[in-house]
């Protein structure tokens, strides 16, 4: 009987054993037929995993981790398929990198300006001349820089020279040494002759102001408005004094800090002495406006004899700041 029961409790084990092993395969076949407690295991990991990707509780939100990834790889493939990368990003990180790139750009240019600023206030007339010549495209360069400049000075000495002219006989015939873009021609009723190193407009002489094309005794007023840059700045004042008819009108407007001894730059009557010894005589002078200085001076009627020497004040450069 024993051995019966045994027998039993042996056919009994086999057959559970048997169980248990088709339990076991179909399991390893079939995750989902897994114990609770590993289909709980799972879940959480599955959730994890999910949360990851839809970015609300991940460390690498999914935005920013699946599109960089996605963008930058097919951005890749775009650009060097021809095609501009802008085409395939959503629209507000088109503005934002663009706007860096302006940012960037405008950098560049104002850097390029502030060099080519120097560059004139360091050499001579010739030079100047020389440089602009070869490569038109500074010019340009230049004024978009100088304009930029000029937009934050709440006056700009153009404006003043062009009332002054207005408020003369539209009849006078003026000479506008270094008009940059000709404002003041464009501004008035006057024959102008615009000279400056490059012809921006048709209208515009380009020369080296020390050489000017202009006949001797021709003009009624030359004006130089922020333009006495070059290290030869004397030369350009003997010309204005040779084209000049007797009793004309010599317009100057200078950078302040050139021409203020408190701040390393001239002594304004050094600068008013030596263009009386060049045969002007100074009519009025105006220091009320903190950027810049105004200076009116006529042409003598008698031509004063011929100075050897004149002791010209040197006129520090006009160095704009970085904005
Ligand atoms: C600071 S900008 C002033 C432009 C204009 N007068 C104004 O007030 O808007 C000076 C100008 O003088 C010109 N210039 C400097 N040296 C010159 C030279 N030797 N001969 C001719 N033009 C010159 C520059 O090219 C530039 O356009």
């Amino acid at each position: 009987m024993e051995i019966h029961r045994t027998g039993t409790a042996d056919i009994d084990r086999k057959k559970s054993n048997k169980k248990k092993r088709r339990r076991r395969a179909k399991s390893n076949a079939d995750p989902s037929q897994e114990t609770s407690q590993h289909r709980g295991e799972h879940t959480a990991q599955n959730s994890k995993r999910k949360k990851r990707k839809s970015g609300d509780g991940g460390c690498f939100p999914q935005k920013e981790f699946n599109c960089s990834a996605k963008t930058t790889a097919s951005t890749e493939k775009q650009i060097q398929n021809g095609m501009h990368a802008e085409h395939t990003k959503p629209k507000q990180s088109v503005s934002k990198s663009s706007s860096l790139l302006d940012k960037m750009r405008a950098r560049l240019s104002g850097g390029h300006f502030r060099m080519l600023n120097e560059k004139l206030y360091t050499c001579r007339g010739s030079e100047a001349l020389e440089l602009f010549q070869n490569d038109p495209s500074l010019f340009s360069v230049y004024h978009a820089g100088y304009q930029e400049q000029m937009s934050h000075w709440p006056q700009q000495p153009v404006d003043i020279i062009i009332k002054w002219l207005k408020d003369h006989s539209p009849s006078l015939v003026v000479a506008d040494f270094g008009c940059g873009d000709a404002k003041l021609a464009k501004s008035v009723k006057n024959k102008v002759f615009s000279l400056d190193l490059v012809s921006c407009e048709p209208s515009v002489i380009a020369c080296d102001m020390a050489h000017t094309p202009l006949i001797s005794s021709s003009v009624d007023v030359a004006v130089f408005c922020l333009s006495l840059m070059g290290t030869d700045f004397p030369n350009y004042l003997k010309e204005a004094h040779r084209v000049l008819k007797p009793r004309g009108w010599l317009l100057v407007a200078e950078v302040k800090s050139r021409l203020d001894p408190g701040n390393g730059g001239a002594d304004p009557n050094k600068f008013i002495k030596s263009l009386q010894s060049l045969g002007f005589s100074i009519v009025s002078k105006d220091f009320s406006n903190k950027m810049f200085m105004l200076f009116y001076f006529q042409k003598e009627k008698e031509r004063t004899p011929e100075v050897k020497h004149i002791d010209w004040p040197k006129l520090k450069a006009c160095l704009y700041k970085r904005r």
